[in-house]
């Protein structure tokens, strides 16, 4: 298993790599990632290349037995490439983006285009079989630093064509998007115009919205952007290489539908920072991110940053206690994670980023944290057959979809209402019930499932709701929520009744709906709603739970609806609390998902080895030691284990 750390030889004078490798190698590292940020340096004017630094520390990296992942340098774009070419992304308000970060190039620029291609091609040419090449990392992270979405005029031009290529002709396209609403009619592709800002006054005035399927098609548009300009460098380095490439995801981000964006690639990677300047995530909110990263191709995925110190960028965020990082990279590998990167190695005394400390200190000199990683990185060399491809043997999937995620974001529904939130309390009331779930696309749904969780599907295809009668009439379960199946792909309405393609399915048809600031009590021990009511009649299902209070007191707000051999609930309101952990209790039983019951803050995960052997990892979140009733025998040193966790502990038992 790779086990690594993200290094900038061109930070670092030449004679300071040797103690460099030396302090990797006793850290237990066996590969790197370098050079995802150092275009100015390997091509320091247009079409000067200068290479021999890096063939010099790849040689060095070689001859010390560790690998490298090679990173794609083109979120970082020398200045000259911007002195002499237009290729800034421009704002909503068309203004330029000023040089000086990272990432603010346009994917549909040109220029950058051709640049990018052309240093991925030489890279690719020169390094595509060099035997310290265990893989590829295209870019860095795609809509860190920037909005992924630019208005310049070569995005407009390519957004005109690609609706072309959509729509056919304008007609359609006019009788789609509804354009007639306020006189928005176009009369030709080329007069399409971006979404950008609708207000005189730039600065301080609030933003119009656009009419939702022009912004709905722009989020697609300009996440398909990104996409090509990643494939575009795949196909090259494909032309000349055979080893995995990956790209580095954002965990939780979703302006690019990342299931698009796993495609071209052979592995998703990613970058998990717990603990910075913004976050204090929860280590619900991590292994969710885990899920999802998962869940991008269907397939284990690598760390490419794990968390190394106290981050920040302009003030620092914690530094993680004895023993997080430990727990961070297991709790990693136990929702999936085959290669584990720290960042970074040696923390930079100068430039933007002095705040994210790594591995080790200015100083250079190996610390508390440095020698957490070293033990770790040694049970790993041990276990490492065991965490391999390991997978995990939850039967429960939480449906993320990248386009309802849009369409929220362009039509809110209501101030508080928030598709990632949703997502969130369900994956969490799962973690707390002990069913380990994982998240996935829709096409995801399949008979290994026993429930599936597929909350505010706004937007549902006739091929998803196929996907999901299917999977109930074989005998799953399906949890639906308010706000599924109520608009058509181009982002508008439905004409017909709510839940729309769902509605045989749900067994229920909406009538009315109350997003009114009020709390409403749920019969049965469901809790209270703060959100959203849906007011809903039954047609074959019948209500498990009631509104309590309101004009529509007594009418239903939990429903079951028999379909073939399985069952879809309909959850008509937002529950929260005990009263949705009582609603995943009684889909866990009803459906007959596994769990495994375990202590407040930690989580406990089954997962069976590439082997076929089965394991359990333990990993205690809580700053204080717990007891669990789990007994077995430690894969770290085969001793008795007699349920006690440390804090920010680690079991892993047979
Ligand atoms: C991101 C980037 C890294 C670095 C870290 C820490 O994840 O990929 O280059 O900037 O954040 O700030
Ligand atoms: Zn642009």
């Amino acid at each position: 298993m790779y086990f690594g750390v993200d290094y900038y030889p061109e930070h670092w004078d030449k004679s300071e790599w040797g103690e460099h490798i030396k302090l990797m190698k006793k850290a237990n590292f066996n590969i790197v990632r370098i050079a995802e940020f150092a275009w100015g340096r390997l091509e320091p004017r247009e079409d000067e290349f200068d290479f021999l630094w890096l063939d010099e520390i790849m040689e060095k990296l070689h001859e010390a037995g560790i690998k490298v992942i090679l990173g794609t340098p083109t979120a970082a774009p020398p200045k000259w490439l911007v002195n002499k070419y237009d290729v800034l992304m421009r704002d909503r308000y068309g203004r330029k983006r000023g040089y000086g970060s990272r990432r603010e190039c346009c994917s549909n620029s040109p220029d950058y285009r051709r640049r990018a291609d052309i240093i991925t091609e030489k890279m690719a040419e020169r390094y595509g079989k060099h035997p310290a090449v265990a893989a590829w990392q295209i870019d860095n992270e795609f809509g860190c630093h920037a909005s992924t979405r630019c208005y310049c005029e070569n995005c407009r031009r390519e957004f005109a064509s690609a609706l072309s290529k959509k729509y056919g002709s304008i007609g359609e396209l006019n009788r789609r998007w509804g354009t007639v609403f306020w006189s928005q009619e176009y009369e030709d592709f080329d007069d399409v115009i971006l979404p950008g800002y609708t207000s005189c006054e730039p600065e301080n005035a609030q933003q119009w919205s656009h009419n939702p399927s022009l912004d709905m098609d722009f989020y697609r548009f300009s996440s398909d952007s990104w996409v090509r300009f990643e494939k575009s460098q795949a196909d090259i380095i494909r032309k000349y290489s055979d080893r995995p490439i990956t790209h580095n995801f954002m965990g939780h981000f979703s302006d690019i539908d990342y299931y698009k964006l796993a495609e071209p690639l052979d592995f998703v990677s990613w970058d998990n920072y717990v603990d910075n300047q913004w976050n204090h995530e929860t280590y619900e909110n991590s292994a969710m991110a885990h899920e999802i990263m998962r869940g991008a191709k269907n397939k284990n995925f690598w760390v490419m940053e794990e968390q190394a110190g106290p981050a920040g960028w302009d003030k620092f965020g914690g530094t993680p206690r004895p023993g997080q990082i430990r727990l961070w990279t297991y709790q990693a590998i136990a929702h999936g994670c085959d290669g584990m990167v720290y960042f970074r190695f040696k923390s930079a005394p100068f430039g933007m980023e002095q705040y994210w400390l790594g591995v080790i200190d200015y100083d250079g000199i190996p610390r508390r944290r440095y020698f957490e990683i070293q033990k770790t990185g040694e049970e790993i060399k041990r276990l490492a057959s065991k965490f391999e491809g390991a997978v995990s043997e939850t039967d429960v999937l939480i449906v993320k979809s990248y386009e309802n995620t849009w369409s929220s974001k362009i039509k809110r529904n209501t101030e508080n209402f928030d598709y990632r939130g949703i997502l969130y309390d369900y994956y969490a009331a799962n973690l707390a019930v002990g069913t380990d779930p994982a998240c996935g696309p829709i096409t995801a749904v399949s008979g290994g499932c026993k429930a599936v969780y597929a909350p505010a599907y706004s937007i549902v295809t006739d091929e998803e709701a196929r996907i999901l009668e299917n999977y109930v009439s074989n005998g799953g379960t399906l949890v639906l929520t308010y706000r599924s199946g109520i608009r058509d792909e181009d982002n508008n309405m439905l004409r017909t009744t709510p839940p729309g393609a769902l509605r045989l399915l749900t067994g229920i048809r909406l009538e009315e709906f109350d997003s009114s600031p009020v709390e409403v009590g749920v019969s049965d021990g469901f809790g209270r709603s703060r959100v959203w009511r849906d007011i809903i009649s039954t047609e074959t299902a019948h209500a498990i739970a009631v509104y309590e209070d309101e004009f529509y007191k007594g009418s239903p707000a939990v429903t079951v609806n028999t379909f073939g051999k399985g069952r879809v609930i309909y959850v008509a309101c937002d529950l929260s609390g005990e009263g949705l952990l009582k609603l995943v209790r009684y889909i866990t039983e009803q459906s007959g998902a596994r769990y495994i019951e375990h202590p407040e803050g930690t989580e406990v995960i089954r997962r069976r080895a590439a082997d076929g052997s089965e394991y359990t990892m333990l990993l205690n979140h809580n700053d204080k030691s717990v007891k669990t009733e789990l007994r077995g025998v430690s894969l770290f040193d085969g001793s008795e284990f007699d349920g006690t966790l440390e804090p920010y502990g680690v079991e892993i038992i047979e």
